[in-house]
């Protein structure tokens, strides 16, 4: 029989990360030990705390079914009790909240709730590739605004054609940003939700890193400056050291919240209730969050020392658990990460280019950049860092 795949199944390229894996995977197999800066996937383990209270709730809820679609009344509780804490931002536990899977899946189903064939979705390059995904499986068209240092890493909203706007339903945005590691500043807020609402778009801000930054003051939500067609997508992932668990959420303005809990109905079955458990231990814990926070700075200042003295560019950006240097002069981020890949070095990065979508006018934004993600060890930071400077000729 003939298996023929669909065509927004064979349009799609490849998962960035997936080629990323076989390329670490090709080294291994030759005997090389190649330290892997490529998936984002923290490689710490979850904090025992968590652990346990995960455990316990699988004895607990020994009988406990198929978990609520929107998040257990407690696990919801607790989203409130954060987002008031952390952002002073108080939430209607039963309307404006709505457990997640992990942000990915939420993040990649949105536009269903809003996208009819031929809207435009807003969407940054570089950026996370569900953002495009989604749109596209949801019948929409994506419009690439680019994400770059002479932009301030911020979109230049002005810049984005009224043809495209009076088409366009959603913008996504994603500070701290990833991968160039942008911390948006206070004043973009209002500017963005003011331009949101002029052309009646939905803000969708995916605030996956909020709790990973490096700078005096944490970072802002989108919901401190307004919650008309604002909705914010969360996760536990980076925060507590959750990616296996796979569980999140969404918040904000109650009427997109309730489109997006009748997408979720009908797509799945809800984030296992003990896994919500150890969300909610997580959520109430600060403490493991700090020492997240100081293990990536000491990796962050090792790593950039090493990139700067091989003479890559970096600009000073003080969020998320992501590098992103310009490569050094002369070469593309594909060439410089190729360089990389050298059994001698065996050190894995992410090209810019995989990450980064084609503008308009055909350039990529990510073209000369890389992006590193700070998940292996100190110690292998260190070993990194010295055979990159080794290779280079600076040590
Ligand atoms: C920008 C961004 N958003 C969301 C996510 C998804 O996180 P998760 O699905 O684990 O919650 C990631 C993961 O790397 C990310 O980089």
């Amino acid at each position: 029989m003939e298996i023929r795949p669909s065509r927004r199944i064979s349009d799609l390229p490849g998962y960035p990360f997936a080629q990323i894996d076989q390329m670490v995977s090709d080294l291994q197999a030759a005997g090389h030990h190649p330290i892997d800066f490529g998936v984002g996937d923290p490689t710490e383990p979850t904090p025992e705390i968590i652990r346990r209270a995960v455990q316990k709730g699988v004895d607990t809820r020994a009988q406990s079914g198929y978990p609520s679609y929107v998040g257990s009344p407690e696990y919801r509780q607790a989203i409130a009790d954060f987002m008031d804490r952390r952002f002073s931002v108080k939430l209607n536990v039963a309307t404006e909240i709505c457990a997640t899977i992990g942000s990915k899946e939420a993040v990649f189903q949105f536009p269903n709730c809003l996208i009819d064939p031929g809207d435009i979705v807003l969407c940054p390059s570089p950026g996370y590739p569900p953002y495009n995904r989604g749109t596209l499986f949801a019948g929409g068209v994506p419009y690439y605004y680019p994400v770059t240092q002479e932009n301030d890493f911020l979109p230049d909203l002005e810049a984005i054609p009224e043809d495209v706007l009076q088409r366009a339903r959603i913008i996504w945005v994603n500070y701290p940003n990833s991968p160039t590691g942008k911390v948006a500043p206070d004043e973009f807020w209002p500017r963005l939700l003011k331009f949101a609402q002029k052309y009646n778009l939905v803000v969708a801000s995916d605030e996956a890193y909020s709790e990973v930054y490096f700078s005096a003051e944490p970072p802002r939500s989108a919901l401190e400056f307004g919650r008309d067609g604002v909705i914010v997508f969360q996760s536990l992932s980076k925060r507590s050291y959750m990616t296996g668990h796979r569980v999140g959420w969404a918040c904000g303005d109650e009427r997109v919240i309730s489109l997006f809990k009748k997408l979720k109905t009908n797509v799945d079955s809800g984030t296992a209730t003990f896994i919500q458990d150890g969300a909610i231990v997580a959520l109430k814990d600060e403490e493991h969050v700090a020492k997240m926070r100081q293990l990536y700075q000491r990796k962050r200042e090792i790593l950039v020392d090493a990139l700067l003295e091989i003479g890559c560019e970096l600009a000073d950006c003080t969020g998320t658990l992501y590098l992103w240097p310009k490569a050094p002069k002369g070469t593309t981020g594909l060439e410089f990460a190729q360089k990389l890949l050298d059994p001698s070095i065996a050190v894995v990065c992410t090209p810019g280019v995989a990450l980064g979508e084609k503008l308009a006018d055909g350039s990529n934004p990510g073209e000369y950049h890389v992006r590193f993600a700070l998940v292996p060890d100190l110690e292998q930071v260190i070993q990194a860092s010295k055979r990159m400077k080794a290779a280079f000729g600076v040590i």
